[in-house]
């Protein structure tokens, strides 16, 4: 299996393909499958902003629409353009993909890592940052 920091480094190359002329704030999203495998995901801003995708959901909309549901960790690195590796600050998930993530991961075990560097970085459970969140239960 992958390790953290060899994630960590997947986050940073994905975070180089991003396409951001409108906010100079580039974010890239390695993410982790039960069965090992990695989505890279950035984010991809639009002249007409709305339909800007965010790192995150880029990297989980890739896996779901190639069958994959299960997942283990996801590795955010995000800064403005320019910013050297490590003189960043941590990047933390919108609420749009916190409930993204709530959809297909379990909340005690999926881990979110923000990472500065693969040295500098943190790692949170999904329920500490989507506390009470609506999910399917909700729904029954
Ligand atoms: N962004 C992400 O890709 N992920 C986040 O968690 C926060 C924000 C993107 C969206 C937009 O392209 C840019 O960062 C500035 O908001």
């Amino acid at each position: 299996m992958i390790t953290d920091k060899e994630l960590i480094q997947k986050a940073f190359e994905a975070q180089s393909y991003s396409y951001t002329p409108y906010s100079h704030f580039q974010v890239g999203a390695a993410l982790l499958s039960n069965s090992g495998k990695v989505y890279l995901g950035c984010n991809i801003e639009n002249a007409a902003y709305s339909p800007t995708n965010c790192a995150e959901r880029t990297a989980f909309f890739k896996a779901v629409s190639e069958g994959t549901r299960g997942f283990r960790k996801i590795v955010i690195v995000g800064n403005p353009e320019g910013t050297a590796q490590g003189e960043g600050r941590y990047c933390a998930p919108c609420g749009v993909c916190r409930q993204v993530m709530a959809e297909f991961c379990n909340h005690d075990g999926f881990e979110i890592i923000l990472a500065v560097s693969d040295t500098d970085y943190k790692s949170y459970k999904l329920k500490e940052l989507l506390p009470l969140g609506f999910t399917n239960e909700d729904l029954e």
